[in-house]
């Protein structure tokens, strides 16, 4: 019998929530901020790694803004991508949906081309090279107004074939999804899937928002839907995807301890849970260590493990065939690691 560590190491899986700049090493950075010849603040990778101490969402994301400051060309943006690709096929990731900020950038004088092209490059590569499908969703900052995302959506769609959808992320308390109706329905009207970050530390309110309001088709995060009942069987009725990320909870403080995790809750009220790395070089771990943190702290059953790896399939942004392979090369697994 395969331990279960050994079971998830090979286990196909889907990653649905993972921002590329969030994986960004600090090897990398400290590599690229020399190339660019960039004066960094941290006197090591060491030290950068030791500041990786968060007591909330902001103080990450004070952090994740800073990092990336460090990506100023092509092939900076290509490196970055390549990087978690690489590390993703790694870990048996058969298809990802990979995030960007494209305000991180362009509002530090990064043109949108520079950041699309050097993303998209990569996709392609890993998709020869490595065997793994990866798509694209373009986040706006919350913290910033609609009249900037929408700005930035018009600035994409020179672009629109290269990304999947939009999402929603940065500091969630008082930027609530109905700042953004107007550029979510612009973003719908052209075909694109919408998804975005809700509950992680805002209210269950904000999850409401994010579909009635955004009509999204996915919750990042979506914790605190739990802490209400109507939310909570409302989500299980409409099969709503989560994107959960358990070690992102665990360092930003969203959950104390691994043992408390709601992923266990999640699952008996019906949700349908997927699991995802979020920022992995910042929070300790790709998605791998993600399932395993999480199936030790909650004593998951190989059987659940194999449920959370089928939701991200099935919870992708793929076609029914598609789907069906992934679900298939699953299922072919799971009948020869015994
Ligand atoms: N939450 C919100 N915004 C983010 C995150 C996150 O976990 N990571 C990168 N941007
Ligand atoms: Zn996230």
């Amino acid at each position: 019998m395969t331990d279960l560590t050994t079971f998830i190491a090979g286990l196909p899986k889907a990653e649905l929530h993972v921002h590329i700049e969030g994986s960004f090493e600090p090897e990398l950075m400290y590599a690229l901020a020399q190339r660019n010849r960039i004066a960094f603040r941290y006197a090591s990778v060491d030290e950068l790694r030791a500041a990786y101490r968060f007591g909330n969402l902001q103080d990450f994301l004070d952090l994740y803004y800073q990092g990336m400051g460090v990506l100023r060309t092509e092939q900076d943006f290509y490196d970055l991508a390549m990087a978690y690709l690489r590390r993703a096929a790694g870990q048996a990731v058969r298809h990802a949906e990979i995030f960007f900020d494209p305000q991180g950038h362009t509002d530090r004088g990064v043109a949108f081309k520079t950041v699309i092209d050097g993303l998209w490059h990569a996709l392609e590569d890993a998709r020869r090279e490595l065997g793994l499908s990866a798509s694209l969703i373009l986040c706006f900052l919350r913290h910033l107004d609609e009249e900037s995302a929408l700005k930035t959506l018009e600035e994409a769609l020179p672009w629109r074939d290269r990304f999947i959808g939009v999402g929603l992320d940065s500091s969630e308390k008082g930027h609530p999804p109905a700042k953004f109706q107007r550029v979510f329905a612009k973003a719908r009207s052209l075909g694109l899937h919408a998804v975005a970050h809700a509950g992680e530390e805002g209210p269950p309110e904000y999850v409401w928002e994010a579909l009635d309001l955004l009509k999204v088709e996915r919750i990042d995060h979506g914790n605190r839907a739990l802490e209400d009942a109507g939310l909570t069987a409302r989500l299980a009725a409409e099969r709503m995807p989560l994107t959960v990320c358990p070690l992102s909870n665990l360092k930003l403080c969203v959950v104390h301890d691994m043992k408390d995790h709601p992923l266990r809750r999640m699952l008996q009220a019906g949700l349908m849970a997927t699991l995802n790395s979020d920022d992995p070089a910042y929070f300790g771990g790709y998605v791998n260590e993600n399932y395993i943190a999480v199936q030790q702290a909650l004593g998951l059953s190989r059987d659940e493990v194999v449920t959370l790896a089928g939701n991200g399939f099935r919870a992708a942004f793929l076609d029914d065939a598609a789907k069906q392979r992934h679900l298939a090369a699953l299922e072919r697994y799971c009948a020869t690691a015994v």
